[in-house]
Formats: structure tokens, sequence, C-alpha cells
């Protein structure tokens, strides 16, 4: 979604931005600007479009200043157009703000600041902004601070703000609430502020995270002060950024999404590390050790999340249905934020996010938290909101992802709860010895077993191109399988914008078979376990309706061979880890579709990487 970044130092800003908004582009969005303080003069540059519209519009021209902010937009009020890019700027002509969020109660402030003169270019909701801390400064006489913080006090939403003022060319104001700001402290009294770290990485490592409520002021003289909305002083907590710049390149793959499908063996790797003991035969969870006994006596637990998130938490039901013997129920945070769901104070909240960001999954927390549940987070970006909010959790170790399309991500969860279920079914004695033993042996197998996957790619590959002019596909799985045909299906239509499904298997012929004829490939999870034969028998039910079958299945498997058009092999795994494994396949096909197809495989058109709106 939007991003933010904004310069302060003695260094020209426009090329610091610029470079900051490409970071920024993973995020998704669809329009882009920048404003530049120099010499007394205000200037503004915006228009719909990449980045790269964005230098050609600037195209040389009116870029100087050693103070900027610079936004990428991702459309809420009002289309993508030039206009509705931010910044925007007070009727005054003095300020220009960029915001990332939604200003809910923006139409009454609207009316209220048209009636008193205020001229309004934009259909968003982020130009109330401008014009009301212009109007504060004028009608109250205040600094651009204060104006900033009485304007928020008015304000019902979501927002990261940065605010430059052509009347103080050596300070820039940053607000937020619910929506995330970095500031980074680099040499000589340069600052950087931006909506996450990858802008900022290659310049300094001290950051500091804006807490909700917060506003900073950054200016020549004094540096970077903080004050919350009610005005009291808060001390800048500096930190180190743990990420690496090198995380943030391409590193010779053709796109951010086959890089990470390749980094799946180490990322898994290193969201085992640390955790999984095979020779002491122990798992340790150090982020949620003081809730462990908690968790351990649990009746119930709920799993919240969105999108492939709420995918792994599928398959997080089975394994903790399956390994630990405790009733799951899985969520969308959308839906869960909106019902008035039942909830104990014995129960135990999941909340999955890569980002630890997203709107929708922060409300369910806020909620289950509100009625004194005990919240376990699983996030992959150290210090976001999520991480913060949650009781306790469990970070997963992929390391940034940059493609909108979650892959690395998702495996990485489902190892975190694969060893949260064992960690737990071997406490309350519901596995057995041997059999938790087996399975952390399977468990530290695994990213090697991901490696043969990937050596895979060339047959994959030559099936993606037999398929790429498809126009639907169906997806089916059985048991913990179920979840990665969900995973697959979204995997194709977010990226190659073919419409496909998953299903259960057994749904199959309940409603979509209707769909099956010669056209339709159906790709199958036929992994060898406790539901192959039915997962046989549905693949038979394709093929009597000449429908396309592309089969998944186990390493010398030869009853599918003779069925299905084609047949992927992937290792032998237990069925509780097999997701770990039957999801690449799906990722890679869905990828090389997509190149094919000629999709902006990274930046899919409408989506963004982390859904900071609700
Ligand atoms: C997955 O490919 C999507 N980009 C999307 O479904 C994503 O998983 C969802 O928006 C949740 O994001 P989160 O994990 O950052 O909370």
């Amino acid at each position: 979604m939007c991003g933010i970044v904004a310069y302060l130092g003695d260094k020209q800003a426009y090329p610091i931005l610029i470079n900051g908004l490409r970071r920024l582009e993973y995020r998704g969005y669809d329009s882009a600007g920048v404003a530049l303080l120099n010499e007394g003069a205000l200037t503004i540059h915006k228009c719909q479009g990449k980045v790269s519209d964005l230098e050609a519009h600037v195209n040389g021209h009116g870029h100087q200043g050693t103070l900027g902010i610079g936004h990428t937009r991702w459309a809420t009020h009002g289309p993508p157009n030039d206009i509705n890019a931010h910044p925007h700027q007070s009727t005054s002509g003095d300020l220009a703000l960029i915001h990332n969020g939604i200003i809910e109660n923006y139409a009454p402030i609207k009316e209220e600041l048209r009636s008193r003169g205020h001229v309004f270019h934009s259909d968003t909701d982020t130009e109330v902004l401008v014009h009301l801390i212009d109007d504060i400064q004028r009608s109250e006489g205040t600094d651009l601070a204060e104006s900033v913080r009485l304007a928020l006090e008015s304000v019902v939403g979501a927002y990261a703000i940065v605010v430059l003022d052509r009347k103080n060319p050596d300070m820039m104001v940053a607000a937020r609430k619910s929506s995330p700001l970095v500031i980074g402290i680099g040499e000589g009294g340069e600052h950087f502020i931006a909506s996450d770290a990858t802008p900022i990485v290659e310049h300094t490592r001290n950051v500091v995270y804006l807490e909700d409520g917060e506003i900073a002021v950054i200016d020549r003289q004094h540096g970077l002060k903080i004050r919350n909305i009610k005005n009291q002083v808060k001390t800048p907590f500096i930190q180190e950024l743990e990420l690496h710049l090198e995380a943030l390149e391409k590193g010779g793959y053709e796109h951010f999404m086959l890089k990470e499908i390749h980094e799946q063996p180490r990322s898994i790797r290193d969201s085992l590390r640390g955790r999984l003991n095979t020779a002491t035969g122990e798992v340790v969870l150090g982020g949620i050790k003081d809730y462990e006994q908690k968790f351990v006596q649990a009746k119930r637990i709920l799993i919240v999340g969105c999108g492939t998130s709420w995918h792994a938490g599928l398959v997080g039901e089975y394994l903790f249905e399956e390994l630990a013997r405790i009733p799951v129920e899985v969520e969308y945070a959308s839906e869960f934020r909106y019902r008035n769901p039942i909830i104990h104070e014995d129960d135990i909240v999941i909340a999955i996010s890569q980002s630890g960001e997203t709107a929708d999954t922060l409300a369910a927390i806020e909620l289950a938290k509100g009625r004194g549940a005990t919240i376990i987070g699983i996030c992959n970006v150290v210090g976001s909101s999520i991480a913060r909010v949650t009781h306790a959790g469990s970070y997963t170790h992929a390391g940034p992802e940059i493609g909108v399309a979650s892959t690395k991500a998702f495996t990485a969860q489902v190892t975190v709860l694969t060893l949260m279920a064992l960690m737990i079914g071997h406490k309350r004695g519901t596995i057995s010895g041997g059999r938790f033993h087996a399975l952390l042996n399977e468990l530290d197998a695994i990213p090697a077993k991901v490696e043969a996957v990937l050596r895979n790619e060339a047959q994959i590959k030559y099936i993606a191109d037999i398929y790429k002019d498809s126009t639907n596909a169906l997806y089916l799985g059985r048991g913990f399988s179920f979840p990665v045909a969900l995973e697959g299906a979204l995997k194709l239509k977010e990226i190659s914008y073919v419409h496909a499904e998953g299903y259960p298997a057994a749904e199959m012929k309940h409603g979509p078979i209707a769909l099956i004829d010669e056209e339709m490939p159906v790709f199958v999870i036929a992994t060898k376990g406790p539901s192959y034969e039915k997962v046989v028998s549905n693949i038979q039910e394709v093929k009597a309706r000449k429908g396309k079958v592309i089969a998944i299945v186990t390493e010398g498997d030869t009853v599918v061979q003779g069925l299905a058009d084609h047949v992927i092999p992937i290792p032998e795994t237990p069925e509780p880890l097999m997701p770990l494994l039957s999801v690449i396949p799906f990722q890679l096909i869905s990828y090389h579709i997509a190149v094919m197809r000629g999709c902006n495989v990274d930046q899919p058109r409408n989506l963004a990487k982390s859904v900071t709106v609700e």
C-alpha cells in the first residue's frame, strides 16, 4: 500500500527520495510524488503511474533542495490520477503533506474547512489534513508541530504523515496512528523517515520506530524530538536495524518472487534454527516461553489472518488438532473483527501476518485482547505493529519478502506453526515420544527436500508453458493438502490474473465438477497419505470428464502417473509436513505462467504488499 519517504540533511533530497520510492514499489501503488523545499520555494511534482513516470515528469527541473518528502499512493478515496497523488498542498501554498492510512471522518471536516475558505482539489481523504493543519496554524497562531498535534486530535482513522512548511525550511513533522513510520538517524544530523525500513537501510542502521500517537519533529538545529498527542515528551529509543541491503536486491534473479521461492530452503532453516534440536529432542520457542503453560492448558485456539497467512492458519488447524488435540477455529480477521465472536479468557489467539501491519488482523487482535484472550503473534517483520501488540510470539525468519505474492513467508509461517504444535503436543502428551522424535527429524530434513523440489523447476516450467493460456484452473487437495490447494489457486489468481479455485477434493462433485471439460487444468495434490486412494478416485472423476490433471505425487508413485496428464514428483514426508513441499510446485507454476503471460510478477495490478487499510 502507500509508501512514505522523507529526507532532511545536507545532501540533495531528490535522488534519495526517488531511490527510496523505488524501494517502496514492492508495496503496490498507482501514483507517486515528491515535494522539495529550496530557498524558500516549495515545489511539488506528482503523477499517476510508476516512479519512472514521476522521474520523466520531473525531467531534471525543480528538483533541488535538501529537505523533501516522497510518496507512492495506492488509491482508496478517488481514482489513481495526478491530482489525487500525494503530496497535497494547503490553499496558502505553504504546507505539503503525505499520508498513509484512511481519515474516516474526512467528510464533515472537509465541509467545515470549505465553509472557511479552503479550496479542495482532490477526491482524497488526505487533503483535509493539510488544510486542517493550515487552518489551525492561521487561526491559533501555533507552530507547525503544535498545529499538527491539534489537527490530529480531531481526526478519526489511521495515519502516518509527514508535513513540510515553506515558512520553516529546516523542519519536518511526522506522526503515526495505526500505520507505521520509521525514522533513520544518519551522519551529521541527517534524518530519514519512511513507512518501512527499506528506503533507510542503505543510509543508516540507526532507527527509531515511532509509536502510535507520537509526533516527531526533526529540525536541523535540534535533531529529533518526540512528543505524544497529549503533548508529553517521549525519549526516542534508537535501535539497530537487522535488515541488510542484499536482502532488498534481486541477487541475479529475474524477479523477487523467483528469488524468494528459491530462498525457501534457507528461510525454513532459519525459522528452525535455535528452536529445533534433534539431538536433545527439544523444541524451544523463546518468544512464547512465558505463555507456554497457558498454551498447554488452552481449551481452544483461534487463528486469525488474511490471505496467504489465513491459509497458513488453516494448516495450523490441522497441525494443532492432529498433534496437540486442541480444538482450533481459523478466522478471516476481517470477518472476526466485525462479528461478536465468543472469546474466552483461556483462549489462545494466534495472529499470523507476514508484514505485521495488516489492518484487519491488527483489529482482530485488539478485539480478542480486549476480551482477555492471550495473543500469540507469528510475524516476519521485526518490530512491526502486530509483533508489538501481541502478548508473545515467534518471528518467522524468512527475511524481507518483496514480491507481493507471498511464498517464503507462507512456508516460514507453516514451519513455526509446526514447531508450536509439536512442542505443545509433546508437553500435553498427545503425541507419542516416538512420533514426536520422528517428526522432529523429518522437519529437520525439510529444507533439503525443498531443494530437491526446486531442482524440478525445468519440468514445472514445461507444464506452465502448456497451460499458460488457460482461463480457469481448479486446485484440489484433501486433509493437510486442502489449504495448499487454496494457496495454489490464490498464487495463480494474484499474479497471472487467471481465474482459479481451490477446493477440498471431495467437494468437487458438489458443484465445481460442472466446470470440468477438456480445457480445464486441474491441479491435484495426490501425495501418499491417509486420503491417497480417495484422491485417486477424484482424479478418475476428472479424467472421466476429459479434464487435464496435473498431479503432485510422492516420488516413485506409479498409480497416478498412469492416470494424470502430468505428474510432479516430490520427496516423501509425513502428512503434517507435506504442505511445506507440495506448495513449492504451485508457486513455481504460478510464477512461470505469469511471466509467460507478460504479467508484472512482483507488483501485480491492484495488489498491495501490506494491506494497512481495512
Ligand atoms: C499473498 O500472496 C497476498 N499478498 C496476501 O494474501 C497476504 O497474504 C495478505 O494480505 C496478508 O498479509 P500479511 O501476511 O502481511 O498480514
